[in-house]
């Protein structure tokens, strides 16, 4: 490994910067990675608007980046998997770097024939999805509600749950439009917002009943509508806010059906339970993303270059799918 590599940073200003660093040399349990593509998340733009100095924020210089793909180029001493030379796809903080120090339970094998600007695009989802789906205590047969489904996390969350054996996915989202892409994706049944009541609809599909398992990425008055559109012992897990943290509950909803509401927030997970969701998330879902069943969407793909391009991108709220910077 050479001793410096390029990565960027938050701090700077309203948009990444690009710095020279020392390559990380890895710690007791941990890899380095020679990241060869690096995926946007949202939580990479509020961290930096949160630092940027020109709108108030802290000043304070971070290396940038959670999701990364790439080759192993070395372990810690008592790192046994993966191996140096081997294909990873992972997250950690700071993975917009050309290596990246990942903790060695932190990342999955890319299958063979995966290429690194699809692999990249996939951790955060699978993680989240499946870590929701199992918080959820969703089995087979079962069928799930999906709010805000043409999200990037959203669309791998409705393609799991299929490849899981999920007897009816229903999805939800704002655009009519959208309406193909959601059933491309595997939904059994598409709701477009505004255009039907929610609850009614949901009801309806499942014989009156409600559904098993609600994966929301809503939040606000779309959460607490996913109250009543759950089944007796169903469980309703808040996974995001895209339109508002707050929201005002109905309990005789969460009280007369026994329901379990939950939350989950990956990036706030300790090291080692992450580790277990991540293995978890492997273990099911490799034979899926190896055929092809779990794929995610990408919006666009840029450089290092253009990561201005990207940021810009990802604020506009826009893209449809993931945004993928190749690593120089
Ligand atoms: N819990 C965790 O560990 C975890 C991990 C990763 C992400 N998240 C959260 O999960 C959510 C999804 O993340 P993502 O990166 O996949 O999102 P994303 O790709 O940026 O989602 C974009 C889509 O969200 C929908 N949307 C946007 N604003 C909305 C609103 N006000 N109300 C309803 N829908 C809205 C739109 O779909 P339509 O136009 O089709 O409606 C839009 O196409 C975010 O809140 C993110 O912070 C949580």
């Amino acid at each position: 490994m050479p001793p410096t590599m390029i990565a960027l940073f938050g701090g700077a200003g309203p948009d990444w910067a690009t710095r020279q660093v020392p390559v990380p040399q890895p710690g007791p349990g941990q890899i380095v990675v020679r990241a060869r593509s690096v995926a946007l998340n949202n939580a990479d733009a509020s961290m930096l608007t949160a630092a940027d100095p020109t709108s108030g924020g802290t000043g304070k210089e971070y290396q940038a980046g959670y999701e990364f793909a790439g080759e192993v180029t070395a372990v810690g001493d008592d790192v046994t998997t993966p191996a140096v030379g081997d294909r990873v796809m992972g997250t950690t903080p700071g993975s917009f770097a050309q290596y990246v120090l990942a903790d060695h339970r932190h990342v999955l094998p890319v299958p063979d024939h995966l290429d690194y600007d699809v692999a990249c695009a996939l951790p955060t989802g699978l993680l989240t999805e499946h870590g929701a789906l199992m918080t959820g205590g969703f089995r087979a047969g079962q069928s799930v509600l999906i709010t805000g489904a043409t999200s990037s996390i959203g669309l791998i969350g409705v393609q799991i749950a299929k490849a899981l054996g999920a007897g009816q996915v229903i999805a939800t989202t704002r655009s009519a439009a959208k309406h193909d892409l959601l059933k491309r994706a595997g939904a059994d049944k598409v709701l477009v917002a505004g255009e039907q009541d929610p609850v009614g609809a949901v009801l309806d599909a499942t014989g009156g009943k409600g559904v098993d398992v609600v994966l929301d990425h809503v939040g606000g008055p779309t959460f607490a509508a996913c109250l009543p559109a759950t089944h007796v012992d169903g469980a309703v897990v808040n996974i995001g806010r895209l339109d508002t943290t707050e929201s005002t509950i109905d309990l005789d909803a969460l009280s007369y059906r026994h329901l379990r509401v939950t939350g989950v927030s990956f990036g706030f997970t300790r090291p080692a339970e992450l580790g277990a969701v991540i293995t978890a998330a492997g273990e099911q879902l490799l034979p899926a993303v190896a055929d092809g069943r779990v794929r995610p969407r990408i919006d666009t793909t840029l450089t290092f270059d253009t990561a201005t391009r990207a940021a810009e991108r990802l604020r506009s709220h826009q893209a449809h799918g993931k945004i993928v910077l190749i690593v120089p």
